[in-house]
């Protein structure tokens, strides 16, 4: 729970980070960096790579070739360097809303044309529309797709079976599959994440993968990014763009996180992971004496999308009622596309206490919005 910036005591659940200090270890080595005193130019620390492959293969089963791999600032920076490298201006790149909305923003500042795939919302279950998205692809504009696995806000951990149809679409149409997999080491009991580049070497020839500690670890301001490029061309394109516009510069602290994150956090993970569940059982026993929200329930990510449609508000009054009746300081529905209009996105990563404030506060909000509603007071 945080002060807001107009002075309320807003429940700050809208920025997709933690609530909790990074991992120990990761401290530790920052601290080690730090001790050390010398921060002149250095070249990537050698346990970095087997960090990131041994995670990869050991947590998710996927056995990556160091050579593979390119580092970034950050998952933003890959996405678009990806579309302004591998498509062209006005050439359409593909996204599945709703869906986080920097893939909007870097779609549009790159003089690329966003082409929409909505997902479809069946019984409280979101699926991605496969017969849309065999036309769209078919239309040669269409030259990329943004990927979202797990799927933020929505919290879709996609299928070995969703990956490898959209996979065998994109492929059949020459769109190259750029997967956006920041939220991968993030689900929830009884999901599995699996890397849309592991289902086989032709899908990874036709992959670009966007990974990153920062929400695992809670380091996204360590701007510790990568990317996993099996194919030689596009690598090799992507290494030189890297070059051009020199993102290609060791960060000493970045390094240091990253490898104490990858090689020293499975357990700190497995905690939190643990923890999140907590936090969604409660928020799922508390949405359920409240009538008019509807939780979606999620396989990954500790971002909740909430239903608000039955309060039959329009997108502008549903975002002032959660943040002045509520008090919460959330992320609109609006914001990921037309499509979550209605609806909002918690961040759970926060202490259980916090958490159970804010539902309470949730519930006597929409208690005294139906109270108001009857008498016809609610503007
Ligand atoms: C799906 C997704 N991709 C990328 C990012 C941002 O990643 P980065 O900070 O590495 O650019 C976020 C942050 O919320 C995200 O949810």
């Amino acid at each position: 729970m945080v002060l807001g910036q107009d002075g309320g005591n807003l429940f700050a659940a809208g920025v997709a980070d933690m609530d909790y200090k990074a991992p120990p270890a990761v401290l530790a080595a920052m601290q080690e960096r730090l001790d050390h005193g010398v921060f002149g130019y250095e070249a990537v620390p050698a346990p970095l790579m087997p960090a990131l492959t041994d995670w990869l293969h050991t947590r998710h089963g996927w056995q990556v070739d160091a050579a593979h791999i390119l580092r970034a600032p950050n998952v933003l920076n890959i996405l678009a360097i990806a579309a302004s490298l591998f498509t062209q201006p006005g050439d359409g790149v593909i996204v599945q809303p709703p869906v986080f909305f920097d893939f909007f923003d870097i779609i549009r500042e790159n003089n690329r044309t966003l082409i929409s795939n909505p997902l479809i919302l069946k019984h409280g279950h979101y699926e991605m529309d496969f017969d849309g998205l065999e036309k769209l692809a078919a239309d040669p504009r269409a030259k990329m797709l943004y990927l979202c696995n797990p799927h933020n806000p929505v919290g879709r951990v996609w299928t070995k079976a969703e990956l490898r149809r959209l996979g065998d679409i994109c492929a059949a149409n020459d769109v190259l599959v750029v997967s956006d997999e920041i939220h991968g080491d993030i689900v929830l009991p009884g999901h599995t994440y699996t890397p849309f580049a592991a289902i086989g070497p032709a899908y990874a020839d036709n992959a670009i993968t966007c990974l990153s500690p920062a929400k695992s670890f809670n380091i996204a301001a360590c701007c510790s990014a990568f990317t996993v490029i099996s194919n030689d061309v596009r690598r090799k394109a992507f290494q030189v763009e890297n070059s051009r516009l020199t993102v290609n510069k060791n960060n000493a602290f970045a390094s240091a996180a990253m490898v104490a994150a990858y090689s020293q956090g499975s357990a700190w993970l497995n905690d939190v992971l643990r923890y999140l569940d907590g936090n969604l059982a409660l928020v799922r026993t508390h949405l359920s004496t409240i009538s008019k929200v509807d939780l979606i329930e999620p396989e990954g990510t500790f971002l909740l999308w909430l239903d608000f449609r039955r309060l039959g508000l329009s997108p502008d009054d549903l975002t002032a009622f959660l943040r002045q009746q509520a008090g919460w300081a959330v992320t609109r529905g609006q914001a990921f596309g037309v499509e979550g209009e209605g609806f909002a996105r918690l961040n759970i990563a926060c202490t259980r206490a916090d958490l159970t404030t804010a539902l309470g506060r949730l519930s006597k909000a929409v208690a005294d919005h139906s109270i108001i509603k009857k008498t016809g007071d609610f503007q």
